[in-house]
């Protein structure tokens, strides 16, 4: 079905831009792929989406077990829910939705963590309420470990 994703507003002018010009680009050269929220009552518009991408991880900064150098991990490379439907739990949702996906991802091929850079400080509060530990040499990219997100969902 096509979506309307030309009135997303999440606030974040580089989220929307990035809907609306990079996201379709990108499902079509395989370097990520985007989900979108749609209301049932208007399933043409676009109230949230995420994207998700197969990435490697620098350990460095990392908490817990020893790790090699880099890790195999899911970048959940974006998350956003437009002005209209903040707070009202799509965001947590979404989130939800993703790290399902990384767990069966997990479970066909490696993977050891999920990883997002976020773009500012609700943003990483927002992650840090599920779990996302900080790496120590880089505060704004968080990692959630397989183990862990198997138990979340
Ligand atoms: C961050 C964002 C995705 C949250 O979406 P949302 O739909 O409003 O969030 P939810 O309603 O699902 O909230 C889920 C939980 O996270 C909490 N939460 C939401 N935003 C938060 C924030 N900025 N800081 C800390 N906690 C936050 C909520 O209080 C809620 O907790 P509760 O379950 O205990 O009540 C949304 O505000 C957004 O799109 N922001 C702009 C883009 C952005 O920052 N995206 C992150 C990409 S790096």
């Amino acid at each position: 079905m096509k979506d309307d994703r030309s009135t997303f507003d999440c606030g974040t002018g580089s989220l929307n831009d990035w809907l609306q010009k990079t996201a379709r680009q990108h499902q079509e050269k395989n370097l990520s792929r985007t989900y979108v929220a749609v209301p049932a009552d208007d399933p043409g518009r676009v109230v949230g989406y995420y994207a998700l991408a197969a990435t490697l991880v620098q350990t460095d900064g990392m908490q817990g077990r020893k790790l090699p150098r880099e890790v195999s991990a899911v970048l959940l490379a974006r998350l956003a829910v437009d002005k209209s439907s903040k707070g009202q739990g799509l965001g947590g949702c979404l989130l939800m939705h993703a790290l399902e996906a990384v767990v069966a991802t997990g479970g066909i091929i490696g993977v050891q963590c999920v990883v997002v850079d976020a773009v500012d400080e609700p943003a990483a509060n927002f992650y840090e309420k599920y779990g996302f530990v900080p790496l120590a040499n880089r505060p704004r990219r968080l990692v959630l470990p397989l183990d862990t997100v198997r138990q979340l969902i």
